[in-house]
């Protein structure tokens, strides 16, 4: 049993922190956002995530997961302190490092006997030594040691405490073979593939996986734009390219491009860092600039529906970057929502779980449905952004009764274009053949 400190409780701080607590060790989360620590202390969980509420509860029951804003105490009362901080992009694209170097400042100002301090949050190459040094400048007690890891996380939002409890492999980046050997000793109990490599190596994998991830996705989204001029099916393509165990299937969905709290920013990120290295990664900028295209490849699918776009309702189902989450954080719904009002659209839109996040930046600007149904009524076409499953099983028919035009484009893909021709849609995806009732 560890004593584990957790500084930043957002996604992967609860979500990591909770998992920890459940293979045995004492955690303490802790905030500087003092709502969010008297919510969690209250048995309010602040993101949707499957599965968490549960054990967070189950838990905090058995004495071994709590919440605090007190950082120092909680600091010099772990034997290992996880940073878990949001490094969010900055205006220029790269990380904004500002929390991470707030939290190590206090690190090392109230560090009072030897402990392993670790990076989970997503950082550029160098910020290990960069944690290092700054808590070295911090220290009261220049004889205090310490050893810094990286060990950042791959977790999925919408199956984050799957993947943190299943993970398929952890990562550890250290120069210390003392503070490796405690970091691989935590993740045993996981029973996953643990990676011990040095600090640096550590940190590019993070990003490097991330890079890689977005590159699929960008590189099956060409192929379907592709793919729609030469009369082939995306998602035929994907599937006999996935037969090959070298390239796999996973990451092959052709839609309207990644978004989310991670791939966007880590491909900036990623470019800066090899910007300052003297590497211009051309590869990596056109990835980004095929995902900001993509994005709009619908509007280009609802004017050849409906014509000019100009006071037509678009019914758009699904707001969050992806299902299962409530995370509206670069959401493709952000860029596509706003260039369909600036050409005069109406908006009436719903999501299952993040139209509260929505009305942050929405407002009311657009109008938010209930249900499917009672968002698409009188809508002049349904627009599809995220592959909720409540969308996939929706009743067709009654879709097509409620819609003023049987018009549906799909940025994701959730059906079969045969299926909606029969079903008596006219029918935009992406990379497939359009069908048409007329
Ligand atoms: N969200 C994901 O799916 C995911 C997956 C893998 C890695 N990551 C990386 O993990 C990191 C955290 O991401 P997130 O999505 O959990 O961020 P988040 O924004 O949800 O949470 C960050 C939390 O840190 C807190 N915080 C800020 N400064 C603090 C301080 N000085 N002391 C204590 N707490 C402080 C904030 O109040 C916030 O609650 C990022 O680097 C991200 O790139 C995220």
């Amino acid at each position: 049993m560890k004593r584990i400190a957790v500084m930043g409780t957002g996604y992967v701080g609860l979500v990591s922190g909770t998992c920890f607590a459940q293979i045995g060790n004492e955690v303490i989360c802790c905030d500087i956002d003092q709502q969010k620590i008297n919510n969690l202390k209250n048995g309010i969980i602040p993101i949707y995530e499957p599965g968490l509420e549960d054990m967070v509860q189950a838990n905090v029951a058995k004495g071994r997961l709590s919440f605090t804003t007190d950082i120092p105490s909680s600091i010099q009362s772990a034997d290992i302190i996880y940073i878990a901080v949001g490094t969010p992009m900055s205006i220029t694209g790269e990380a904004d490092m500002r929390y991470v170097t707030s939290v190590a400042q206090t690190i090392g100002t109230h560090l009072n006997q030897y402990k392993v301090i670790v990076n989970k949050s997503t950082v550029p190459v160098g910020t290990g030594r960069l944690v290092e040094r700054i808590i070295k400048e911090n220290l009261q007690n220049e004889e205090l040691t310490f050893d810094v890891v990286s060990n950042p996380e791959f977790l999925r939002e919408g199956s984050a405490i799957a993947d943190c409890m299943n993970m398929e492999r952890a990562v550890i980046g250290s120069n210390s073979e003392r503070a490796a050997k405690i970091i691989t000793e935590l993740h045993e109990p996981f029973k996953t593939n643990i990676f011990v490599t040095d600090l640096e190596s550590a940190e590019m994998i993070k990003y490097a996986s991330n890079a890689f991830l977005a590159s699929k996705i960008s590189f099956i989204n060409a192929i379907a734009n592709i793919s729609e001029r030469v009369g082939a099916d995306v998602t035929q393509v994907a599937a006999g390219m996935g037969l090959d165990s070298r390239i796999g299937s996973k990451f092959l969905q052709a839609g309207i491009g990644y978004g989310g709290s991670c791939f966007p920013k880590d491909t900036h990120a990623l470019v800066h860092i090899a910007e300052s290295a003297g590497y211009d990664f051309k590869l990596m900028k056109s990835v980004i600039e095929t995902n900001e295209q993509q994005r709009i490849v619908v509007i280009h699918k609802i004017k050849e529906l409906v014509g000019d776009i100009k006071g037509k309702t678009i019914g758009v189902l699904g707001l969050a970057f992806k299902p299962n989450t409530n995370d509206m954080r670069d959401a493709p719904s952000l860029s596509i929502i706003p260039k369909l009002l600036q050409q005069g659209a109406k908006i009436k839109a719903y999501d299952p779980i993040a139209s509260k996040e929505a009305r942050i930046h929405f407002g009311d600007k657009i109008s938010y449905g209930n249900d499917p149904y009672e968002t698409l009524m009188n809508c002049d076409v349904c627009l599809i952004l995220t592959e909720w499953e409540q969308f996939r099983t929706m009743d067709l028919n009654q879709v097509k009764r409620l819609l003023k035009q049987p018009f549906i484009v799909d940025g994701r893909n959730c059906f079969d274009p045969v299926l909606m021709k029969e079903r008596g849609f006219t029918y935009s995806s992406i990379g497939r053949p359009s069908v048409s009732v007329n």
